[in-house]
């Protein structure tokens, strides 16, 4: 049957994901598969025998690793380097084959490849044995809540068949992947350029009596333990006309049918199912994986990224314990803030502590203070409002998260719950019948946080001060915020460093914000070199509240200026990681205000300021203010 064929093909669907080194010839045996599954059309076998004269490694036969290898640039380097999704289908099973690269760079397509995955193919080459690699994407692949695994020892041609050579191999597994917690793990002994035991039964190893490769993924059962209790999380909200609301989303666990009493995750709030609403008209009942809109008998409150849920209730909390793979080039720093991407919903939140890392090779742990590509890591998770989450281990739908990058939206870990922290006892939110609007209301101002950034010596604690003298001068109430002083006192554990820094401006806007709340204008000025960090700090307000003013004085007009001499000694490598010299500035895109100090004085860029304040209606002035 061929590969475009699949809709029609019968049975279930199997996702399954390989990977191995770069030499275990696993293109080759992808290649084999889906060519002994008719997925191959012939004019694909013409070509493939040309180019196997041209760049294949296997003689006159044709190389089927060139099938699978289809860009030019790997042929010639003869390396796979990317996530790669194929199909092909028997008359049993259809099959999603995620083909993920071997070398170790390369954990984050294999943790993106094995997101969806139920099974993995881990190749090991019989001559090489089990390579730290192989471990690497044994416990990725468990980490990642694979259960079933398929040991593949290929190229046995090489070892001559030998049996105790494979069955050494088999034990050094069962070994290493002992603590993973696997379901099954099925053996397989591989020619796969020749297609021994791939989907038939090798007569070179006769003393092999197993399933070939392709009639166990045929037949390997991956269904989940049955019984679960019934989560639907939810994607979005219909409202088609006044009359209709439904609750849309796909199902991560358990069944429903008209009538089952459904409690709302979050608030606690249960009403029963009226009707089961999908393309296809209603449905008596619907389970698992299947999309439906729901409508219950009663209006409850139901936003996108609550969980509608039957049997054990979901736990809703704000903190977990987590494994995470940290897959991008910046670090991770205890305490910054990221976009918490958990079942439907997106939150705040951040990595509180690390505890520790988990070294690769002998899976032990290790102390860390930040993370690097590709490190592996158990960590505390705070979330900026409590989530309906579950372990992992209960549910890859509740349990896995990934974190985002604020700045590039870019993926930068992927991790799972392993422990819901109970919603943190006795730290409630107080309620409090003062509030802020009440305090700003006998001040008679708007409260906002003005927050200079720019280069030490750029001029903005000089502008703030005038700033503040105006304001002050105008009835208001103000407060200044200045690195220098802060780091004095509440901030005079930290240093520069960057996971410092992350710490020092999140504490900053902690407090800006209680003193907004407070009822005060404050003027924050910080070098705060770093984008994410001031976009979490600016998440932490209202919009409007928070008015980043950019201080752009250029570095050599700063080191000309000099006011505390520490370019001079930044230069001469007394001051490590000062800012502009030996660590860098990342200057806002889109500040609510430009301060340039080429083009003015302090006074005059003050006065900018107050201008601003006014037009936006902070401090009265400006007809249309608020
Ligand atoms: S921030 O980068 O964490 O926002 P912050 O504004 O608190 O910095 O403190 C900056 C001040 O610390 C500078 O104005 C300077 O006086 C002093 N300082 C000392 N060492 C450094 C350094 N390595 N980099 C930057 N500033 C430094």
């Amino acid at each position: 049957m061929r590969a475009d064929q699949a809709a029609e093909a019968g049975g279930s669907t199997l996702r399954f994901l390989t990977c191995g080194s770069v030499d275990d010839g696993k293109s080759t045996l992808i290649g084999r598969l889906l060519h002994e599954s008719g997925a191959v059309a012939e004019d694909q076998m013409e070509r493939l025998t040309r180019d196997s004269a041209r760049f294949g490694t296997n003689g006159a036969a044709p190389d089927f690793a060139l099938l699978v290898d289809g860009l030019e640039d790997e042929r010639s380097q003869g390396i796979t380097i990317d996530v790669a999704y194929r199909y092909f289908a028997t008359a049993r099973r259809r099959f999603i084959v995620a083909d993920t690269p071997g070398h170790a760079q390369y954990t984050r397509n294999m943790a993106t490849g094995a997101a969806a995955a139920e099974l993995a193919v881990l190749l090991v080459d019989a001559r090489a044995g089990l390579l730290a690699q192989t471990r690497r994407h044994a416990f990725i692949a468990a980490l990642m809540g694979i259960r079933h695994v398929v040991l593949a020892v290929n190229k046995m041609d090489l070892v001559a068949f030998d049996a105790a050579r494979f069955e050494a191999i088999v034990a050094a597994f069962a070994d290493a992947a002992r603590a993973l917690g696997f379901a099954d793990v099925t053996a397989i002994p591989l020619v796969a350029r020749d297609g021994d035991n791939l989907a038939r039964p090798s007569g070179r190893m006769a003393w092999y009596r197993g399933p070939t490769l392709l009639g166990h993924l045929e037949t390997v059962d991956v269904a989940p333990g049955g019984g679960a209790d019934f989560r639907l999380p939810v994607q979005w909200v219909n409202r088609a006309d006044a009359e209709f609301r439904g609750y849309a989303g796909t199902i991560a666990a358990g069944s429903v049918r008209p009538g089952d009493l459904l409690t709302v995750a979050r608030s606690g709030l249960a009403a029963r199912v009226a009707r089961i609403v999908t393309h296809g008209g209603d449905l008596p009942a619907a389970a698992q994986g299947v999309a439906v809109t729901l409508t219950l008998d009663a209006p409850l409150d139901v936003a996108r990224g609550d969980v509608l849920a039957a049997g054990r209730p979901v736990p809703i909390s704000d903190r977990f314990e987590a494994d995470l793979i940290w897959l991008a080039e910046a670090k991770l720093f205890q305490g910054r803030d990221y976009l918490v991407k958990l079942g439907t919903a997106t939150l705040p939140g951040s990595v509180t502590r690390i505890h520790h890392r988990i070294d690769i090779d002998s899976f032990e742990q290790v102390p860390a203070d930040t993370l690097g590509l590709n490190d592996l890591a158990s960590v505390t998770v705070a979330l900026g409002v409590p989530a309906a989450l579950e372990r992992f281990a209960d549910s890859r739908d509740l349990g896995g998260f990934v974190l985002i990058d604020r700045m590039s939206n870019a993926t930068v870990a992927v991790g799972m719950v392993r422990e819901v922290a109970a919603l943190a006892g006795g730290v409630v939110w107080q309620r409090q019948s003062v509030d802020r609007a009440a305090r700003a209301a006998l001040k008679g101002q708007h409260p906002a946080a003005l927050w200079f950034t720019g280069l030490s010596g750029a001029g903005k604690s000089t502008i703030a001060n005038i700033v503040e003298q105006q304001l002050h001068a105008l009835g208001h109430h103000t407060v200044m915020l200045d690195g220098d002083n802060v780091r004095h006192g509440l901030n005079r554990d930290l240093g520069f460093s960057e996971a410092d820094r992350v710490e020092n401006i999140r504490r900053a806007a902690e407090v800006a914000r209680l003193m907004v709340e407070a009822g005060l204008i404050v003027l924050v000025s910080f070098i705060s070199p770093y984008r994410s960090d001031r976009a979490a700090a600016r998440a932490r307000f209202e919009a409007g509240d928070f008015i980043e003013g950019f201080v752009d004085t250029d570095v050599e007009e700063c080191r000309r200026r000099d006011p505390k001499g520490l370019y001079k000694r930044a230069d001469a490598g007394e001051l490590r990681n000062f800012t502009g010299v030996s660590a860098p500035y990342e200057a806002p895109d889109a500040p609510e205000l430009w301060l340039r100090t080429e083009t003015g004085t302090a006074e005059t860029l003050a006065g900018e300021v107050v201008a601003f304040l006014r037009a936006h209606g902070v401090v009265p002035g400006a007809p249309g203010g608020r």
